[in-house]
């Protein structure tokens, strides 16, 4: 398993170019599942859960072509052959529970290995389903495995959330393109992502509007056909370097990265000091002053996103004075605590919520990483720490983030990678 060495306490300078969303890329791989005809997809991040989801859709039968030198286009096309998500991959990434909607749409059918829990929390799909269901389709569960039919296709309705899951609505949002008749679905989920799958879906040929509001309209068609489409820089990736810059006290400019799909991420920067602007196609971060603690909450968007909470505990653990995160998103994401403490933060987690007390330095240890965002948690304190960090199971990073130690090493951090 490999690890990362990092030796802290130097500022980063410079530029880091902001790939792909993660989130968005692999739904809109799974909208590949919606036609017969070749969707090709530009600004593909290099990343391993894209190569799950290119794994999962080849043992659906599509296949999935690099086009091109620079590993960034993928083209999706082909014939379904099967219709069933099987256990290995689906425990792999739960993301991959986003092909139910497409397969039952297109095929009438489909089954798709129950998910279970993870890291992070239980994390149940009763709203993919009740969903589902209520567009018409019979669903039994069974071995662990969810079988969904729709023997005559599914009939658009009224879906009202109970809660904005960013997964259900893009699920729903999916199937209902070609469900017959009109979709509501009501408390969507308002994330850029879902505008982004809903511009590739329109472009298929999809009758969508009200992507990125509570309130999101579709029309059904009787097919959807090839496109191209651009994948949106990733939101979660420039927060995290920009994270980076606070916590260094540099100065990076994240190409592509767009404060408009930051929401509350910006306020909370300025809030604890840290000067984030736009300048053309690139968000400048810069830290002149100290950090200043504040309080934070995590909620749907345009709320405070989960998954920039565990890289703002480390931020908020040198800040002056103390902070407060409550987090509302997942029950059990506070992993990074025990191994900030480590590295010496002071931080207290009571039930949801943590409570940060500012100290003036933290010191490098070795850390062990436990999904995620929280791996990156870690970096970050290493970045800012005395000594030497080594950051075992990196492999959780590599899910989700490009050329780590390549975007810092060029900004001036001394950071490398072991193997083995
Ligand atoms: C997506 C993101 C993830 C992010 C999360 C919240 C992807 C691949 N993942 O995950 O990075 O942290 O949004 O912004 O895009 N829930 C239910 N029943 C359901 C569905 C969800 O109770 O049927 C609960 C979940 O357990 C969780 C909360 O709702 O507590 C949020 O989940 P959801 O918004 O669905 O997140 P994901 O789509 O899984």
């Amino acid at each position: 398993m490999d690890r990362f060495i990092i030796r802290g306490g130097k500022p980063l300078h410079g530029e880091i170019t902001i790939g792909g969303a993660k989130n968005a890329g692999l739904k809109l791989l799974v909208a590949g599942l919606l036609t017969s005809e070749r969707l090709v997809l530009t600004n593909v991040p290099h990343i391993a859960d894209i190569a799950t989801m290119r794994a999962l859709l080849t043992q659906h039968g599509l296949t999935v072509e690099t086009v091109g030198n620079d590993n960034t286009t993928l083209s999706v096309g082909g014939e379904i052959t099967s219709t069933e998500a099987p256990y290995d991959i689906v425990s792999k990434m739960r993301a991959s529970i986003l092909v139910l909607g497409p397969l039952l749409a297109r095929c009438r059918e489909a089954r798709v290995s129950l998910p279970g829990g993870c890291a992070i929390g239980t994390r149940p799909v009763d709203l993919h389903l009740k969903g589902l269901e209520a567009l018409g389709a019979t669903i039994t569960l069974e071995n662990g495995y969810i079988n969904a039919r729709a023997p005559n296709g599914l009939v658009g309705d009224r879906i009202m959330l109970p809660f904005a899951s960013v997964g259900a609505t893009e699920n729903l949002m999916m199937a209902a393109t070609l469900a017959k008749g009109r979709t509501e679905i009501v408390n969507a989920a308002r994330e850029p992502e879902m505008v982004d799958l809903a511009n590739c879906l329109n472009a298929m040929g999809a009758k969508i509007t009200g992507a990125g509001t509570g309130h999101i309209m579709i029309e059904g068609v009787e097919a959807l056909h090839g496109a191209q489409h651009r994948i949106m820089s990733d939101r979660i990736e420039c927060g995290t370097y920009a994270c980076a810059a606070a916590i260094t006290g540099g100065d990076l400019r994240l190409i592509g990265g767009q404060i408009d799909h930051l929401g509350a991420v910006v306020r909370a920067f300025e809030e604890a000091g840290v000067e984030v602007t736009q300048e053309g196609d690139a968000m400048r971060v810069r830290r002149t002053g100290a950090l200043r603690g504040i309080d934070i909450m995590t909620e749907p968007y345009p709320g405070f996103p989960t998954d920039m909470q565990a890289q703002f505990m480390a931020l908020l653990s040198v800040a002056e004075g103390a902070s407060m995160i409550t987090e509302t998103i997942f029950e059990n994401r506070f992993m990074h605590v025990p191994e900030l403490n480590r590295m010496g933060a002071r931080i207290n987690v009571h039930g949801s919520s943590a409570i940060i007390r500012g100290v003036h330095s933290l010191s490098g240890a070795p850390v062990m990483a436990t999904d995620l965002r929280a791996s990156f948690s870690l970096i970050l304190a290493g970045l800012a720490a005395h000594g030497e960090t080594i950051l075992s199971r990196v492999y959780h990073l590599d899910r989700g983030y490009e050329a780590v130690e390549r975007k810092l090493a060029a900004c001036g951090a001394q950071i490398e990678r072991v193997k083995g």
